[in-house]
């Protein structure tokens, strides 16, 4: 028996035809079912010869599209940028997956990269180097139809490109007055940046372009990192000034003990205590 069921698979091999795959199981049904598994895929393995060693993360495929070389992997049910896109891919789609964040250097590996595309994931997160290594080439960035409320300034510096940012729950803080002073637009999507509920309550709800054009959210006293700094300054002043107050405090205390410790020496020495008593009230 066990000698039959190891030469069963082999027989697959080298008789496809006899033994089609939904057969090979069933003549196979005293074997436990992960044995089964194995061996379909030997015969799987074995039959369908692979060009190269590496293959595309699973729900992929490479396209030349427009003389373009294209990587999609749209719809793929990705959690995270996969490994092993080509290096010479020039449009990455990554859209209508399930991407969380972008993690640094994410496609550091893609030197010739134009056009990304990662609308439709849950990006709730974008490293502030999400897209280092990309400045001389991107320039067609999709980030629309996620999570975001804010993004790092950093990870759009030297990058010429244009942005699609609509559909997501914006905060509208200075973050984004700045990315978007940076950056150009996908023409006709401006109107698709509206803050979200994590936004200042009388903008919730508000398109972010044209509040951005009137108020400058990264001004004095407006914008939130200059508010904090505000605030801790605020916070250092007075810890200062109740270190001040208390030393006063403890100096006066102190001063009126060695007041009084004297006349309780009088008895004892009373010339000396009249001297230093009187020193001690000039002083
Ligand atoms: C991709 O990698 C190969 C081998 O590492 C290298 O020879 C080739 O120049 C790279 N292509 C690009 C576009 O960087
Ligand atoms: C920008 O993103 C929105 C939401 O994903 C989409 O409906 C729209 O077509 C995009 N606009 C362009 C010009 O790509």
């Amino acid at each position: 028996m066990g000698f039959s069921s190891l030469t069963l698979p082999l027989w697959g091999i080298f008789f496809p035809r006899s033994y089609s795959s939904p057969g090979l199981c069933q003549s196979m049904a005293m074997l436990p079912p992960a044995t089964c598994l194995l061996s379909l895929l030997l015969v799987v393995g074995m039959g369908g010869a692979m060009p190269s060693p590496r293959l595309p993360p699973q729900g992929c495929y490479m396209a030349e599209e427009a003389g373009e070389r294209t990587f999609r992997c749209s719809q793929a049910g990705l959690n995270a940028v996969p490994t092993g896109i080509p290096n010479d891919t020039r449009k990455l789609y990554l859209d209508a997956n399930r991407l969380a964040s972008v993690p640094a250097g994410a496609f550091q590996h893609l030197p010739v990269l134009e056009e990304l595309d990662l609308s439709h994931n849950a990006l709730a997160h974008l490293s502030g180097a999400a897209f280092k290594g990309l400045a001389d080439t991107l320039h067609h960035l999709d980030l629309s139809a996620n999570q975001l409320a804010s993004v790092p300034v950093e990870a759009f510096v030297g990058l010429q490109i244009q942005v699609n940012l609509s559909a997501n729950p914006w905060r509208c803080d200075c973050a984004l007055q700045e990315v978007l002073r940076r950056v150009r637009l996908v023409p006709g999507t401006g109107t698709g940046i509206v803050c979200g509920p994590d936004a200042r309550p009388d903008l919730v709800g508000q398109e972010f372009l044209p509040l951005a054009g009137e108020e400058e959210l990264c001004g004095a006293g407006r914008g939130g990192a200059r508010r904090s700094t505000d605030v801790a300054l605020l916070v250092i002043t007075g810890g200062w000034l109740v270190l001040v107050v208390a030393y006063l405090a403890h100096y006066v205390w102190q001063n009126r003990e060695e007041a009084r410790r004297p006349l309780k020496q009088a008895p004892v020495l009373p010339v000396h205590s009249e001297d230093s008593s009187t020193l001690s009230t000039i002083v």
